[in-house]
C-alpha cells in the first residue's frame, strides 16, 4: 500500500517572478549580512555552499541585502570569481541559463590571501568595510571555515586579531561555522574546543554536521513525537534491536585518498554522522524543539554509551578495508591502489559495530552501526526491528510433519534517509486461502509523494546560521562525548592485533566477519541488495 501524503505545494510568483514556498517569509534570514567562505575554490564550496546559497537567494530566503567573500589562495579578482562560479552552477545543471547579472552573481566578491598570513586579513578587513559601504550592510558576518582542521584555529585567531569578530554587546553579529572533522580523537577535539572558546563564545560556534541538514534526518524527531502510535514502543520492552546503516558505493574518486587514508571510516562517519542519527532515534524526547533543550538530550545518549574497554573493543567491532574487484568487465581499484593511499595502508574503509545505550529506555537492546565505502548499494537507512511475537498460537495450526508454519517475522519499521527516502513498516498479513499461513507485507510512504522539492542540507544549515538557530549544530560536549566513545575504540583497535586487510570485495555487502557481532541474537544485518 502506498500512501500519497495529503499536502499540495501552492506556490505564488513575487514581483521579481521567481516561485517561493509558502510561508517562506516566516524562515527567511532578516539580517543584512556578509558571508564569507574561507577554501573558496574547494569542493565543498563549489560543490555545495555556492549551489546552496543559489536556491536559497531563488527561494527569497536569503536578506535583501547581503554579500558573499570568497577567501581563497588563488590570485582572482572579483569578475572572475563571478565567471567561475557561474560556471560551477552551469556545470552542476542549477541553473544552464544562468548570467553574471544573476543577483546571487553580482554579490559575489574575492579576496586572496592565506589562512595563516595576519596581513591578508587585515585586507580582507579592509575589502569587507568597502562591500559594507557598497551594500549598505551593517558588519553582520558568517564566516564559514571550509577548510583543512589545522587551519580552524588559526582563521578564528586571525579574525580576532583583524577586529572581525564582534562582542557580545555589539549591535552586530558574528558567527563561524566549522566544517568537520572537529578534532581526530577526543585529546585533540578538546584542545580544538578549548582554543576556539577562548576567542569565540559558545553561541557563536557552529560545528556543522551536514546529516543534520538532511531533510529525512530531521525527519525522525517529527515521526517520533509527532505520532503517537509508535513513540510507546520505543523502548527494551518491545524492541529487539536497532540497525543503523550508512553504506556508499564510492571509494576514494581521486584526491579523496590522502585525508581519507589519515581518518578511516570511525572518525570519517561514526564519529559524526552516525552517531547524529543514532541519538535521534535513541533520545527522550526534548521539552522544545530549540537548540538546548535537543541538544541536551542527544548529549545524554551519548553519555549512556560507556567506552569500551580492550575485551569489548574485540567483540563489538569489525573492521574493514575492500580489496581489488570488477564491476561490468572492468577492474576496480582496491582501496590501496587508490591515489593518495599508502601502499600497505591499514585504514579501515569499513566498519560495523554492536553498542548498547545503557539506560532505562534501552538497556537490552543491541544498537547495530554499520558504514562503508565501495559497497553493494547506496543507502543510509534505520531499521527498528520489534520483538517477535510468541509463536505458540500458530503451532497449533501446523499439520503434523511441520513444526511450525513460517512465520510471523518481527515488524521492522525502516526510517529510509537516502536515496529513496520515506517510512515503511513491515506486518504480518495472512495469506488469502484456507490454510492459515503469514505472509510479511509492507505499508510504505514515500517522500516524493509530496511531490516538493526537499532543500539541499547545506541550505538548510546555511538558513538556519544566518538566522542564528543553532538547533541542527553540534555543541562542544555532544562532540566530545561522541569522542569519548570513538577514542576508546582506537585504543582498542591500537592494542589489538592487525586485521587481515583487504577483506571483502568492492560492491558487496562487506567483510563476513561482520556476522559475528549478531551472535547470540535474532538480529541478521539487512542484506544491502533488499534495502
Ligand atoms: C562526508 C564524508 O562527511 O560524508 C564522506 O567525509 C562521505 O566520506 C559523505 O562520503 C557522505 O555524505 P552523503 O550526504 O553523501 O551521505
Amino acid at each position: 500500500m502506498e500512501t500519497t501524503a495529503g499536502v499540495k505545494a501552492t506556490v505564488h510568483l513575487p514581483p521579481g517572478g521567481r516561485e517561493h514556498e509558502p510561508g517562506y517569509e516566516l524562515f527567511r534570514a532578516k539580517d543584512p549580512v556578509t558571508i564569507v567562505i574561507f577554501g573558496a575554490s574547494g569542493d565543498l564550496s563549489k560543490r555545495k555552499l555556492i549551489p546552496a546559497l543559489y536556491q536559497l537567494h531563488n527561494g527569497g530566503y536569503l536578506p535583501d541585502r547581503y554579500a558573499v567573500v570568497g577567501f581563497a589562495r588563488t590570485p582572482m579578482s572579483d569578475e572572475a570569481y563571478r565567471a567561475a562560479m557561474v560556471e560551477v552552477l552551469q556545470e552542476q545543471a542549477i541553473d544552464d541559463a544562468l548570467s553574471i547579472t544573476h543577483p546571487l552573481i553580482s554579490a559575489l566578491y574575492y579576496q586572496p590571501g592565506h589562512n595563516d598570513d595576519p596581513d591578508s586579513f587585515r585586507k580582507l578587513k579592509e575589502k569587507l568595510v568597502a562591500i559594507d559601504r557598497e551594500r549598505d550592510l551593517p558588519g553582520n558576518r558568517l564566516f564559514y571555515l571550509s577548510v583543512a582542521p589545522e587551519f580552524f584555529t588559526t582563521i578564528i585567531q586571525n579574525l580576532c586579531a583583524a577586529g572581525l569578530i564582534c562582542g557580545r554587546h555589539e549591535k552586530t553579529w558574528s558567527r563561524v561555522i566549522i566544517e568537520k572533522p572537529f578534532g581526530r580523537d577526543l585529546e585533540s577535539a578538546r584542545k580544538l574546543n578549548a582554543d576556539i572558546t577562548a576567542l569565540l563564545d559558545e553561541h557563536q560556534i557552529y560545528r556543522i554536521d551536514h546529516y543534520l541538514g538532511k531533510e529525512t534526518v530531521q525527519n525522525i524527531l517529527s515521526f517520533r513525537f509527532g505520532n503517537s502510535i509508535f513513540e510507546p514502543l520505543f523502548n527494551q520492552k518491545y524492541v529487539d534491536n536497532v540497525q543503523i546503516t550508512v553504506a556508499e558505493t564510492l571509494g576514494m574518486e581521486g584526491r579523496r585518498g590522502a585525508y581519507y587514508d589519515t581518518a578511516g571510516a570511525l572518525r570519517d562517519m561514526v564519529q559524526n554522522h552516525m552517531f547524529q542519527l543514532l541519538c535521534l532515534i535513541a533520545m527522550e524526547p526534548p521539552a522544545a524543539l530549540d537548540a538546548q533543550s535537543i541538544r541536551d538530550e542527544k548529549v545524554k545518549v551519548l553519555r549512556a554509551l560507556e567506552p569500551l574497554t580492550r575485551k569489548e573493543v574485540a567483540a563489538s567491532t569489525v573492521r574493514g578495508q575492500y580489496g581489488v574487484g570488477e564491476l561490468d568487465g572492468q577492474v576496480v581499484k582496491g582501496y590501496r591502489q587508490e591515489e593518495g593511499v599508502a601502499p600497505k595502508s591499514m585504514t579501515e574503509t569499513y566498519v560495523a559495530l554492536r553498542l548498547k545505550i545503557d539506560n532505562w529506555r534501552w538497556a537490552g537492546v543491541p544498537f547495530f552501526l554499520r558504514t562503508g565505502k565501495r559497497l553493494r548499494k547506496r543507502v543510509s537507512e534505520i531499521a527498528v526491528a520489534f520483538k517477535q511475537p510468541p509463536l505458540l498460537l500458530f503451532r497449533q495450526l501446523v499439520n503434523h510433519e511441520e513444526d511450525v508454519i513460517p512465520g510471523p517475522k518481527s515488524n521492522v519499521l525502516v526510517l529510509r534517509i537516502q536515496p529513496d527516502e520515506g517510512i515503511s513498516l513491515s506486518f504480518a498479513c495472512k495469506r488469502p486461502g484456507m490454510k492459515i499461513e503469514l505472509e510479511e507485507v509492507y505499508m510504505d510512504f514515500f517522500y516524493r509523494t509530496f511531490q516538493q522539492r526537499s532543500p539541499e542540507a547545506y541550505e538548510r544549515l546555511l538558513l538556519d546560521a544566518l538566522r542564528g538557530d543553532a538547533s541542527l549544530f553540534t555543541r562542544s560536549d555532544e562532540v566530545e562525548y561522541a569522542w569519548r566513545f570513538i577514542s576508546s575504540i582506537l585504543d582498542g583497535w591500537a592494542a589489538l592485533p592487525p586485521p587481515s586487510f583487504p577483506n571483502y570485495y568492492p560492491f558487496t555487502d562487506g567483510p563476513e566477519e561482520a556476522a559475528r557481532l549478531l551472535e547470540g541474537t535474532q538480529a541478521r544485518w539487512r542484506p544491502l541488495s533488499s534495502m
